[in-house]
């Protein structure tokens, strides 16, 4: 098992949780995260989303036993949504989370400190603007969080999160998409604490796809996490073509650790951002906002273009080393 410091090596080291439902491409993005060198990953903490919560929080420590990086503690949080009823995604992600990939209880257990403990005390006990949040499903925990500790919003360095969409429409009801209609209250307590995001809807997702050629050379990359992520994307490019009628699965949550990992692969342009949980009809949507008095003053950067040659790249370059 790797430690997590021995790769501390170049001097440019981002603190990082990671909060997830895994979940195929979440479980691209902990795969793609476990294999980086310049990460170090103080915590995985887990929510129900794509499938049930004790599903997501073991299936986090599936992919951290085959990344091999038991090092890195997983803490399961929250069960449920904030208001709504939960609304699971288990038609993309298989009825395990993890597609076809063969799901096994991990010889690790959970860390017993709940999700949103977690969260709150490494973030305010780290010096402040040091710590990291990616999310990669519905935004529970954090929300938890920051009604827990306010002073947790502005403590963060910033949070990196796939959730939303503006062009592109919704990908579970017209006009919303996934994560943010699992739990849009959360999102709106976490947009509306003006805490600095990164976030990348399907605008962004979208232009990120698995075409052959990609997952191929990522299979290439021969080691067990290159070997099981490569499964679960030919997974979700079979649902891709069964549910969506499309070839190509988009991958969304690689796309947050991506940005953590290599911004210059994204354009981001700065904007307001709330979300609708009063419509029945359009509950979750984004509505994100352009014409800004000050756009040196918003605390929201939308995602707008990705260099996806260049996230598949890192993905597969990262993977070898795994
Ligand atoms: C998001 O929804 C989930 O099903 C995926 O894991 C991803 O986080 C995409 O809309
Ligand atoms: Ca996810």
């Amino acid at each position: 098992m790797r430690s997590g410091s021995e790769f501390l090596d170049n001097g440019s080291v981002t603190k990082l949780i990671i909060d997830c439902d895994p979940g195929v491409d979440d479980a691209v993005a902990l795969f793609l995260a476990f294999a980086s060198r310049d990460l170090e990953i103080l915590a995985v903490t887990t929510v129900g989303g794509n499938v049930g919560a004790d599903l997501t929080a073991r299936n986090a420590r599936i992919i951290r036993q085959i990344a091999g990086r038991e090092d890195v503690p997983v803490h399961a949080g929250a069960t449920r949504p904030l208001v709504r009823e939960p609304v699971e995604a288990d038609h993309f992600h298989g009825e395990s989370g993890l597609g076809d990939l063969p799901v096994f209880e991990p010889d690790a257990p959970l860390a017993a400190a709940h999700a949103v403990d977690v969260i709150v005390e490494t973030v305010m006990a780290a010096a402040p603007g040091t710590v990291t949040l990616a999310v990669t499903g519905p935004m529970t925990n954090l929300a938890l969080a920051i009604i827990r500790e306010p002073a947790l919003a502005h403590r963060l360095a910033r949070v990196v999160v796939m959730g939303g969409a503006r062009t592109e429409g919704g990908n579970i009801t017209p006009s919303a998409e996934y994560n943010i209609y699992a739990d849009p209250h959360a999102a709106h307590v976490v947009f509306s604490s003006r805490c600095p995001c990164v976030v990348l809807g399907l605008d962004a997702t979208h232009q990120v796809r698995a075409t052959a050629g990609r997952v191929a050379a990522i299979r290439a990359a021969g080691t067990p996490a290159a070997q099981a992520a490569a499964g679960v994307i030919d997974f979700s490019n079979g649902i891709e073509r069964d549910l969506v009628g499309g070839r190509s699965a988009p991958m969304h949550d690689p796309c947050v650790i991506a940005y953590i990992l290599a911004p210059h692969l994204f354009t981001t342009r700065p904007c307001g951002l709330q979300v609708e949980t009063n419509s029945a009809l359009t509950l979750g949507h984004t509505a994100v906002e352009f014409r800004l008095a000050d756009p040196s003053a918003a605390t929201v950067q939308w995602v707008t273009e990705v260099d996806a040659d260049g996230v598949f790249g890192l993905i597969t370059e990262r993977l070898a080393r795994s």
